[in-house]
């Protein structure tokens, strides 16, 4: 029996397996599977990736270039553009992205090309597993169908099962051999092959009866956060209306211990994640006639955000008489989170679109960050790239605002608050000892 074959040839550690897709999802888990022991095949279609991996270079944060050197050096990892050597692996898992079309419906695109490239050089034995965030069905209704057309039967000759992806980049505390995996295989026999192998490199398996399941468990995690700080985004804007301290208010209400989960409100949602994969659980909803409403609020609430920091922006230089045309604003932080490199759909892009509109001399200052373009992916507008600037003592007096867009760790808040005029707050990034001592004027969300 396949099952059989593959649980044995994983158990030994002698299953090849391939990862196609070597970006934040993709390049952990390859390098996880040879630190482990297993052969680790990355498949790429950007060349420059490949050649970094191969020369033990990381490009990811969250991988250390040791770990990838070790396990290119040990013969255990390797990287490439030739999808031929798919033939050669027991074990395929599909990284790819997957992003949203301008309509805002999902674009499985690169699940299908990923896809097309297994189906030419499917062979028995091989388990496929798609990581890919993306609707119910795309396992069993639509890579399903594509491996069948190759004469190949599921169960007999190959299993198929989907097991989505929860890493956290720049999470130090949680990597992918402590967060627990779930498993659906779209037959019982692809379920117990696909648990089998990640239970080698992550400490707790939670298998589920079918793919479907295990791609609506994933929707379903993303849309929770959406919603939530939908919710938190909502109470911000509400509590700046009264004129009471959010932050103080959420501190209070997370002292419950038991039916409250804290949520944080920001300048908006941003990453690959939060942003699109509940329109991929709206998309298939509506496809069966069904409205899902929280997602679209949730949605309208988040993406207004970065509006409604403009706005701040707006009120604060009105209270120094000054006006936004001409302003010098200086950001801190274009990632969409803290102490990460990534600008996909980070809500700066759109704050920075809506300043250099309202005619605001824009800079901004990004450790992790060196240059952002703004072309069609990040953003509705358009306009010159910006390189991070030093964030020398100049640069920070002589800004007419600054806005903490992204709390990263490194930024010495203290020194900024001392040599500011006004600064908006996005992120309680100052705490309370820094806004005590603070010479600026600070606004916050
Ligand atoms: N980034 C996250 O934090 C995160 C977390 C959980 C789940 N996910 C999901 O994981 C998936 C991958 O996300 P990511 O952040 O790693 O994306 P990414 O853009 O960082 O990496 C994807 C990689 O796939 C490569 N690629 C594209 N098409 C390919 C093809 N046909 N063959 C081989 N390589 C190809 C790209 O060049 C890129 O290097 C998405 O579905 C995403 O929603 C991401």
């Amino acid at each position: 029996m396949i099952k059989t074959e593959l649980i044995n040839l994983i158990k030994d550690k002698r299953a090849r397996v391939g990862v196609i897709g070597l970006g934040y999802v993709g390049l952990p888990l390859a390098t996880e599977f040879a630190s482990r022991g297993f052969n680790a095949i990355g498949f790429e279609v950007d060349s420059n990736k490949v050649e970094q991996i191969n020369s033990g270079q990381s490009y990811i944060g969250d991988v250390a270039s040791d770990s990838i050197k070790e396990t290119v050096d040990a013969g255990r990892l390797k990287a490439t553009t030739d999808f031929d050597d798919l033939k050669g692996c027991d074990v395929i898992i599909i990284c790819v992205p997957t992003p949203l079309r301008k309509t805002k419906e999902p674009d499985v695109s690169f699940i299908l090309a990923a896809a097309e490239e297994i189906k030419r050089r499917l062979r028995r034995g091989q388990l496929i597993i798609l990581e890919s965030t993306t609707y119910p069905g795309t396992t069993d209704e639509v890579l399903l169908p594509m491996f069948e057309e190759t004469g190949l039967k599921l169960d007999e000759d190959f299993l198929l099962a989907f097991s989505p992806e929860r890493v956290d980049p720049g999470n130090p505390q949680f990597k992918t051999h402590n967060i627990p995996k779930v498993v659906g295989g779209v037959t019982d026999d692809s379920t117990a092959a696909a648990a089998c192998l990640y239970s080698q490199i992550v400490n707790d398996v939670h298998a589920v009866t079918s793919a479907r399941v295990a791609e609506a468990a994933k929707l379903l995690e993303n849309t929770f956060r959406a919603v939530n700080i939908g919710m938190a985004n909502e109470m911000a804007r509400l509590c700046y209306a009264l004129n009471i301290d959010t932050w103080e208010v959420i501190r209070a209400a997370a002292t419950k211990p038991f039916g409250f989960m804290a949520f944080y409100p920001g300048p908006g949602i941003g990453g690959h994640c939060i942003p699109l994969d509940p329109h991929y659980l709206s998309w298939k909803a509506r496809q069966h006639g069904f409205d899902s409403r929280f997602i679209g609020l949730a949605e309208e609430v988040n993406s207004r955000m970065p509006e409604h920091v403009v706005q701040l922006v707006a009120d604060g230089l009105n209270d120094d008489r000054k006006a936004m045309n001409g302003a010098r604003v200086l950001l801190l932080g274009v990632a969409y989170k803290k102490d990460v490199d990534d600008v996909r759909e980070s809500p700066a892009l759109s704050i920075i679109d809506r300043l250099r509109e309202k005619g605001c001399e824009v800079s901004y200052h990004d450790p992790f960050v060196r240059e952002v373009r703004f072309d069609d992916s990040h953003t509705e507008g358009s306009g010159e790239p910006l390189s991070s600037v030093a964030l020398t003592d100049d640069e920070i007096r002589s800004a007419d605002c600054i806005v903490i867009v992204t709390n990263h760790t490194e930024i010495d808040y203290r020194r900024v608050t001392e040599l500011a005029a006004l600064v908006v707050d996005t992120r309680n990034a100052l705490n309370g000892e820094v806004r005590s001592k603070s010479a600026a004027r600070i606004i916050r969300l």
